[in-house]
């Protein structure tokens, strides 16, 4: 679908690695240059034309994106990336938040980005950090999230989709568990806001973490969400300009209001405003028909790589356009270099889950990822260039 907005699809490739980053339809790039070309100056800070029109464009951007997720504007914070809003919402929030002894819920299959910063929280204070225990398919249900709680429990921080196994995790019922217990629900969207509609309010989510560069966006450009009152408690992490009201010489300081105490320095305006104009542009495509395509092509994909007996599909019943893969007896990585002989981009290796062999018993995998200018076509190659007789000699 709208292959024709993406200038880079023009090229011989065939792009399979969009749970990395997406390919950026012009939209992004016009509106980006638009900026740097007419009136790049800084915001919150000029009272001249061409701030106030950057001021004024931000802020739209601002209120696109909490439409979008159904948010209110002021639970909408600009961060460089999922990862920064991930660490703000942890050292921010439950640096403060949680007590010695509580215990925090999290998933083996989880990135890197909502591992690491429990694990250093978890060296600053003496929280435990346990795993809910995953399905034969490698998925959270809400049953094996009840056997994980313990009264100690007082956050539980998955990601709707992960990145690797690609299950969408029934995160509407397990935050209502959790809310009837007292526990924080913490939703790294990174790959689930980007393909299907992401409804904070409707989910009841406290903090959600995604990232722009994974929807169309630019890079250097993440979200973080979070309800107002949680939020309100949040304890900046950076300090400096833009962020404050008023200093004085003896060190008194009183913060701006949220969420502008959150974006200390002068922020990515160029990409807060380019993202606008992908947001508009993803909305016109409409939500919902991505998923649905995505969901279609999937299908196909997983029918047609089915077809080669030496491949290994780690992820045959998820939903979302992810598909872990390994081809027998070939080291993903070698496989991935070989696609890329014919144009064909897929990641491979660990993925960022690190830990995810504990459960899957492999440590790589190659990773196909799907999003709606992805066509049936272009995996007709790639099975017919897995089926290749020769590929274990192309390889060596
Ligand atoms: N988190 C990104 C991925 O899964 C980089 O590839």
């Amino acid at each position: 679908m709208h292959r024709e907005d993406f200038n880079i699809l023009n090229q011989d490739i065939i792009y399979f690695d969009s749970g990395a980053t997406t390919l950026k339809p012009k939209v992004l790039a016009e509106t980006i240059s638009d900026y740097y070309n007419n009136y790049s100056a800084n915001v919150h800070r000029g009272d001249y034309d061409i701030s106030l029109k950057a001021e004024n464009l931000l802020e739209n951007s601002r209120i696109a994106v909490a439409d979008f997720i159904n948010a209110s504007n002021n639970e909408i914070i600009f961060t460089s990336n999922a990862t920064d809003s991930l660490n703000k919402i942890i050292f921010g929030y439950f640096l403060n938040y949680l007590e010695s002894g509580d215990e925090v819920l999290l998933t083996l299959s989880e990135h890197a980005s909502n591992i690491l910063p429990w694990f250093e929280l978890a060296k600053r204070k003496n929280i435990v950090i346990k795993y809910i225990k995953l399905t034969d398919d490698h998925k959270v249900t809400l049953e094996n999230v009840k056997d994980s709680i313990t009264d100690k429990t007082k956050v539980i921080s998955i990601a709707h989709i992960t990145n690797v196994i690609g299950d969408v995790r029934p995160i509407k019922d397990i935050i209502a568990y959790a809310h009837q217990n007292n526990i924080l629900t913490v939703i790294d969207g990174a790959q689930s806001v980007p393909h299907m509609r992401v409804d904070v309010k409707d989910l009841d989510i406290d903090f959600l973490a995604f990232s722009a560069h994974k929807m169309c966006g630019p890079t250097g450009l993440g979200i973080l969400y979070g309800k107002y009152d949680l939020l309100s408690k949040m304890q900046p992490l950076i300090v400096g300009g833009g962020m404050n009201g008023s200093f004085s010489v003896d060190g008194e300081i009183s913060y701006n209001e949220q969420p502008y105490l959150y974006e200390a320095g002068t922020p990515n305006i160029a990409g807060i405003i380019g993202f606008g104009s992908v947001i508009n542009y993803l909305n016109n495509i409409g939500m919902d028909n991505i998923s649905k395509y995505e969901k279609e092509l999937r299908d196909y994909a997983v029918n047609r790589l089915k077809e080669i007996d030496d491949i290994i599909i780690y992820n045959e019943n998820s939903e979302s356009g992810i598909i872990a893969f390994n081809y027998k007896d070939i080291f993903a990585q070698d496989l991935a270099i070989y696609l890329n002989k014919y144009n064909i981009c897929l990641r491979a290796g660990n993925h960022c889950a690190k830990i995810l062999k504990e459960e899957i018993s492999i440590k790589n995998t190659c990773r196909l990822s799907l999003y709606f200018y992805n066509t049936k076509e272009e995996i007709d190659k790639l099975v017919e260039v897995l089926k290749n007789p020769n590929i274990k000699n192309e390889i060596i």
